[in-house]
């Protein structure tokens, strides 16, 4: 059976400042989980298995996906979700900016839609074209962001989007679908880095 593997870019130099969005590039910690991916993905792989790799555009997933020898594709739509007026800040910034938006965010995530920027539900809506392609196509690795991947995860396992915002997605970790006739199949494989 055809498979899914999906895994979050290594960690940014913007997850270790806690900022958000932004386009930095991998942490030295990330960069070694770019390194031991092919190995790992050696592992879980099935030999002469042919895959297609499939990253967005920021330079975070294209860094983690760079040693891996699969045929490689960048897409908008797998970009992380756009916090508009809120990238490049972090948290607690965003508390004390924008108070009221912090509170709306926390009471409904998957509809808060940040000032000139994407909700989750947009995020949703723009996977859209790139669920169909993965139904299409045989076995896919996708190497993109939290936000994007926990919608991605959720469609697979059949999660309810609305939950999907507050799924933990693990860093450094290459996660296995294999969709069936009776749900999907989900293996974790952490790089322990
Ligand atoms: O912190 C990393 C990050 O990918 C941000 O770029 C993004 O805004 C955030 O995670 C999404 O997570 P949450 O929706 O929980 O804020």
């Amino acid at each position: 059976p055809r498979s899914i593997w999906l895994s979050r870019h290594g960690e940014s130099m913007f997850n270790v400042s806690g900022q958000i969005g932004g386009d930095a590039d991998l942490s030295p910690r990330g960069m070694m989980y770019a390194e031991k991916l092919p190995d790992l993905v050696s592992k879980i792989v099935p030999e002469g298995t042919k895959l297609k790799l499939w990253t967005s555009t920021m330079k975070r997933t294209i860094q983690t996906a760079q040693f891996l020898p699969y045929e490689k594709k960048e897409w908008k739509a797998l970009d992380e979700l756009d916090a508009g007026v809120c990238d490049g800040l972090t948290y607690p910034q965003i508390e004390a900016k924008y108070p009221a938006d912090f509170k709306s965010r926390d009471d409904d995530k998957y509809n808060y839609r940040y000032r000139g920027g994407e909700s989750y539900r947009d995020v949703v809506i723009r996977l859209e074209p790139i669920i169909m392609e993965m139904e299409r196509e045989d076995n896919i690795m996708i190497v993109t962001h939290q936000a994007v991947l926990r919608c991605i995860y959720a469609y697979f396992m059949n999660i309810p989007q609305h939950r999907s915002p507050w799924m933990a997605i693990p860093l450094h970790t290459v996660i296995k679908l294999t969709p069936g006739a009776y749900g999907t199949e989900m293996e974790m494989f952490n790089a322990g880095i």
